[in-house]
């Protein structure tokens, strides 16, 4: 009796099937790596696709993700917890000339946290608090992308005018900002968390302070916007 309790005890220290069973709440923290360029909301695409609903779905086939790869697309791949092990671990080395700019997680632990992590939050259904992005520093920023609808107006752009090389912005809190031109980005963004047509929002970018990017709710609003003037 006594030897047999101890060798289940030992089976159980052991056993990797238990060791790979992930930790939810571990996993929510690895998900920060991920949570730059992946929404758990349903059909929210940012740099990468939507991953709600992501078990059981075939790779690549996520009708209102526009970018995939022809690599991804064409991937005989149903993601679950066997395969989503080996692509968290290399990406590309399991589907090669992907475009997920990620170099993979080494540790199989860290691994099983996410899985258990992912499947949980990626039920259909389930509104999961997303975590916040990890900072990735540098000039990549890290974090969700603010909402635009809901500006400082600091961040309200109410003007831009272009004298040689400068952009003059104006924002609704009275300041007008001069940045150079080849520090200032326009940028669209047409989803939910873009401005309100025709509203403009102005964001700092870089480290220095010295970069911005003014975002707009649809392309054409943007030469529209820019009155040449010194
Ligand atoms: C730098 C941005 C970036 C990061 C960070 C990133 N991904 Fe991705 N991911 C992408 C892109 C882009 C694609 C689409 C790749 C393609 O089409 O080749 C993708 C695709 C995927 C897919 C396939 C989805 C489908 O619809 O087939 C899964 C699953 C996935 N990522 C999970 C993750 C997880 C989990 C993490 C965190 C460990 C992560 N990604 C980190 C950008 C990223």
């Amino acid at each position: 009796m006594r030897s047999l309790f101890t060798v289940s005890i030992v089976c159980i220290l052991v056993s990797p099937a238990l060791a790979a069973e992930g930790n939810v709440a571990r996993g929510r923290q690895a998900y920060r790596a991920c949570a730059a360029c992946h929404s758990l909301a349903p059909d929210r695409n940012m740099t990468g696709p939507s991953l709600a609903g992501l078990w059981g779905r075939k790779a690549g086939s996520l009708a209102g993700f526009e970018r995939y790869s022809p690599a991804l697309k064409t991937a005989d791949v149903v993601w679950n917890e066997a395969s989503l092990d080996p692509w968290l671990a290399d990406p590309a080395h399991m589907i090669p000339g992907n475009r997920m700019t990620f170099p993979g997680i080494k540790e199989a632990g860290v691994r099983a946290d996410l899985i258990a992590f992912l499947k949980d939050a990626t039920v259909p259904g389930r509104t999961a608090a997303e975590p916040p992005a990890a900072s990735r520093g540098g000039m990549m920023g890290g974090g969700p992308v603010p909402n635009l609808r809901r500006l400082e107006p600091a961040q309200r752009v109410q003007a831009i005018t272009y004298c040689r090389d400068t952009y003059r912005v104006t924002t609704a809190d009275g300041q007008t900002h001069e940045i150079w031109e080849r520090n200032l980005r326009f940028k669209t963004d047409s989803g939910g968390d873009g401005p309100e047509r025709n509203a403009p929002a102005i964001l700092d970018a870089g480290m220095m302070g010295d970069r911005a990017s003014v975002i707009f709710a649809v392309p054409e609003e943007i030469s529209a916007w820019i009155k040449p003037g010194c």
